[in-house]
């Protein structure tokens, strides 16, 4: 957050993915389906590493953790005094909705001396909590759950927390969200979509991008269904009538961006591209013709790691479940797309695809540090789903560049500046096509070798980090060697829209 309180303007919620729909209707080509928008929107044990606890060596300066990270968009988002590592999850799912039963294993490194500490978590009920293996006490605030362990942490300490849980997942509505966020059902199985503070609807958690962690995910359900989880899939063990599948995400990742699908779906084996494992997961009763179109994600791939460099993890597939429509979500290397869109206009769903695939360069691997820096996610999966748009002979860049200068004005008055946008307009059209729209001006002013280097520098130095928008205006200035200073402050902090350059 630069300068300047957040600005008002409400938007409903539901049209605030309206701008994908856009690049839909801009780019399909003529005689497809336009969708209106009407509908949218490592080991745990760390006693080795930890002093021991008798009394004697009990901090006296322990203090409560804090509620929030002072995010300015969504304080209550994240939590002081800790940072986490490692999130081991297991769940006990019975069927395609209805309750679950959870335990969520938290390995953490605590910033200060702690009494009592938070995670966000919404719903559910609370069955057994502890720290270091003792029972630690619970006491729930809203959407904060606090735990204070028997004995306080020291600062610097490593310790975990294990919280089991019941009950059915509860709906996440907030004004920064484009719907009903969490972990959602519908007939034919589960699915998570999450961004940006609705995983603490899916599990205790430091809920804030700022903190990423690695993750591991254990998910017994009967064995009629599917599961599916971010990561690789480690081990499938038969357990009487049901089925244990278990994941690893060895590479950081956000909350947001977990993926938790379980139900009637089918695995399509993709192939490889490079040594990138395509593995979609699809809803049972798409039929074979959609199924066939998936195929485009390995041309896509394939384009994108030739613009930014090596795909970052190890996997990537496509989630295609009875999502809502317009619920597309980058959730790390298994995009979650509706079935709909797949079955109804494969040109939208090929260029949301595109749009969504770069997510796990500019989002997932390097992700935002608050949820002002927005842009740095939409903006640049916006700019390479216009190439990929113009690749694919849909539409020309240029055009789609034109276009968002046309409309940058309103969007601007509207929504103020691009690096300062306001919770309600997390995912309006200035941080999409507005802000893909700096960087094709970035590249007019710099010029394509300069340009390319910018972007592929920043995702390898800040891979599995998070990062500013200061940090992108840095680095932007360094590749290229070029005072970018009054370019930056006309075109993400300013609310006029300057000529295109050239
Ligand atoms: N990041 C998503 C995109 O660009 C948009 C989004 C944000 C979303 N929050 C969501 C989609 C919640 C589905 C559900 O494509
Ligand atoms: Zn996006």
């Amino acid at each position: 957050m630069r300068d300047g309180a957040p600005r008002t303007t409400i938007r409903p919620a539901g049209a605030v993915l309206a701008i994908l729909v856009l690049a839909g209707t801009a780019c399909a080509r003529p005689g497809t389906i336009r969708h209106t928008g009407a509908a949218r929107p490592p080991a745990t044990s760390t006693s080795t590493t930890r002093p021991p606890k008798p009394s004697t060596t009990i901090p006296g300066d322990a203090s409560p953790g804090s509620a929030g990270l002072g995010d300015t968009l969504l304080p209550a988002s994240g939590n002081g005094g800790y940072d986490v590592s490692q999130y081991d999850l297991a769940f006990a799912v019975d069927d395609t909705s209805g309750p679950i039963t959870a335990t969520a294993t938290i390995t953490a490194t605590a910033s200060q001396a702690l009494s009592s500490f938070h995670l966000d978590f919404r719903g559910y009920e609370i069955t057994a909590a502890t720290v270091d293996g003792a029972a630690a006490a619970t006491e729930r605030d809203g959407d904060e759950l606090i735990v204070t362990p028997a004995t306080a942490i020291a600062s610097g300490a490593t310790f975990t927390t294990a919280v089991s849980y019941s009950g059915e997942p509860p709906l996440v509505k907030d004004a920064s969200a484009p719907g009903d966020i969490g972990w959602l059902d519908a007939d034919s199985g589960r699915f998570a979509a999450a961004e940006p503070n609705g995983a603490k609807g899916i599990f205790p958690c430091n809920d804030h991008p700022s903190d990423k962690a690695l993750f591991t995910f254990s998910i017994t359900a009967p064995a009629t269904m599917t599961a599916a989880a971010n990561g690789v899939l480690v081990g499938q063990e038969p357990d009487g009538a049901s089925m244990r599948w278990r994941f690893e995400q060895a590479q950081p990742m956000a909350t947001y961006l977990v993926q938790l699908a379980v139900g009637d779906y089918d695995v399509i084996d993709g192939g490889t591209v490079d040594d990138v494992t395509i593995r979609h997961v699809v809803v049972r009763n798409l039929d074979e013709a959609a199924r066939q179109r998936l195929d485009i994600t390995n041309d896509q791939l394939a384009f994108f790691e030739q613009l930014f460099g090596n795909y970052p993890f190890a996997t990537y597939g496509l989630l295609i479940a009875d999502a809502p429509p317009s619920f597309a979500l980058e959730t790390q290397t298994l995009t979650l797309m509706p079935a709909s869109w797949l079955a109804d206009d494969p040109a939208f769903f090929d260029i949301v695809a595109a749009h969504e695939l770069a997510h796990s360069w500019f989002g997932d691997a390097v992700s935002p540090q608050r949820w002002s820096d927005i842009w740095l996610n939409e903006g640049f999966a916006t700019y390479a789903e216009w190439m990929w748009t113009d690749h694919a002979g849909y539409e020309t860049l240029d055009h789609l560049a034109q276009e968002a200068h046309a409309q940058a004005p309103e969007w601007r008055d509207e929504f103020g500046k691009v690096a300062d946008p306001a919770a309600t307009n997390l995912f309006g059209p200035n941080e999409y096509d507005g802000a893909a729209l700096v960087l094709h001006a970035l590249r007019l002013t710099i010029g394509d070798e300069a340009f390319f280097a910018v972007l592929r520098q920043w995702f390898e130095r800040y891979n599995g980090q998070s990062v500013t928008t200061d940090q992108f205006e840095a680095l932007a200035a360094e590749v290229s060697k070029t005072d970018l200073s009054g370019f930056f402050a006309a075109w993400v902090h300013s609310t006029i829209v300057p000529p295109l350059p050239g």
